[in-house]
């Protein structure tokens, strides 16, 4: 294992100004996205798709690294040039999306698992030898009446540990996500909760994996209330919220914090992210890893037409750059009028 050369990985991910894009949708995810343009998912179609979003102009600004799909990573341009290749022209960074997705939990009505530590340690030479510098791994919590248990944050948290380590063991710097879901009508005090719980769990079993924090980044959900909560707290409060969770329990020695967007609107997600970073100095660098809040207004804008293809590259370009101003502090709601 190299630390240095884990730390540097973590930290050109975080440079300042600069988040992820996750382009990470499994084939069954990435046609949920096209069903709502009405876009059949064909081999093509999601390359074509992952080309437009890579080829915009100036995204290396914004967008220091892209989290892959299988299929796509082993992708090309039209001109033949790999995905990863292509994006490392750009100096941007190639990662992995290496679990296998959720299953429900035996034996825990409700609860997830997520799959995808067997052959895991082969899977992830073969992708560093594609070029891949980092990886994800996503577990899911839910929110509901008796939920989450211990034992399913418990379950989770050891196997974002043991995915952590073996992705170090190979100089590839882990993402660890373990999102706790919007999807409920619970307050914004009960996410603060089970989101410190899970926090806390997850990083004693990072600890008990022998994971090295300096050489990882965490994905974590913003501490956000239900999306059937009547009472939606506002961006102050969520922000002072998610950052006095995250003191409590994220270690200093973890260089980065790359928030997941979770099913908040693009505009919500970056004025969320803007108003942490406006509240000054933290431990962590404060970004983003978002899908659908960096995607939404490009699908929107392309819907599959060849002649779209300029305009959702400048509705990419645009988003990205706000959310650039957001790592600072420095966004505002007026410059969403901005012309690109
Ligand atoms: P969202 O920003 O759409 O939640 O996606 C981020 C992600 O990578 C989820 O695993």
């Amino acid at each position: 294992m190299n630390l240095q050369e884990l730390q540097s990985t973590a930290k050109a991910l975080v440079a300042p100004g600069k988040g992820i894009l996750a382009a990470d949708e499994s084939t069954s995810t990435i046609k949920r996205r096209f069903d709502t343009i009405k876009l059949e998912s064909t081999e093509e179609n999601r390359r074509a798709y992952r080309e437009l979003l890579f080829t915009t102009i100036g995204i290396q600004d914004y967008i220091s690294g892209v989290i892959l799909y299988d299929e796509t990573l082993r992708q090309s341009a039209k001109d033949g040039t790999p995905f990863p290749t292509l994006l490392a022209r750009q100096g941007v960074i190639s990662g992995i999306k290496v679990d296998k997705g959720t299953i429900d939990m035996p034996g825990f009505p409700g609860e997830k698992i997520t799959e995808g530590l067997d052959g895991l340690r082969g899977r992830l030479v073969e992708y560093r030898n594609l070029g891949t510098r980092f990886a994800k791994w996503r577990a899911v919590i839910t929110i509901g009446n008796g939920i989450p248990t211990s034992t399913c944050l418990e379950a989770n948290a050891e196997a974002l540990a043991r995915y952590a380590v073996l992705c170090q063991e190979l100089d590839i710097v882990p993402i660890v996500e373990p999102e706790v879901l919007m999807d409920g009508n619970h307050t914004l005090e009960r996410c603060a909760a089970v989101t410190e719980d899970t926090l806390h769990i997850v990083f004693s079993y990072l600890k008990k994996h022998k994971v090295i924090l300096e050489g990882m980044l965490l994905k974590p959900n913003m501490v956000v209330s239900g999306k059937d909560c009547l009472q939606q707290a506002s961006v102050a409060e969520v922000a002072a919220a998610t950052v006095r969770t995250l003191r409590r329990v994220v270690p200093a020695a973890v260089p980065g914090i790359v928030f997941l967007s979770g099913g908040q609107g693009p505009e919500e997600a970056t004025e969320h992210l803007n108003a942490m970073n406006a509240l000054g100095y933290h431990p962590w660098e404060l970004s983003f890893s978002y899908g659908r809040a960096l995607q939404e207004p490009v699908l929107e804008a392309w819907r599959g037409q060849a002649d779209k293809v300029q305009a959702a590259q400048q509705s990419f370009f645009h988003r990205a750059k706000l959310n650039g101003a957001a790592r600072d502090g420095n966004y505002s709601t007026q410059m969403e009028k901005k012309p690109v």
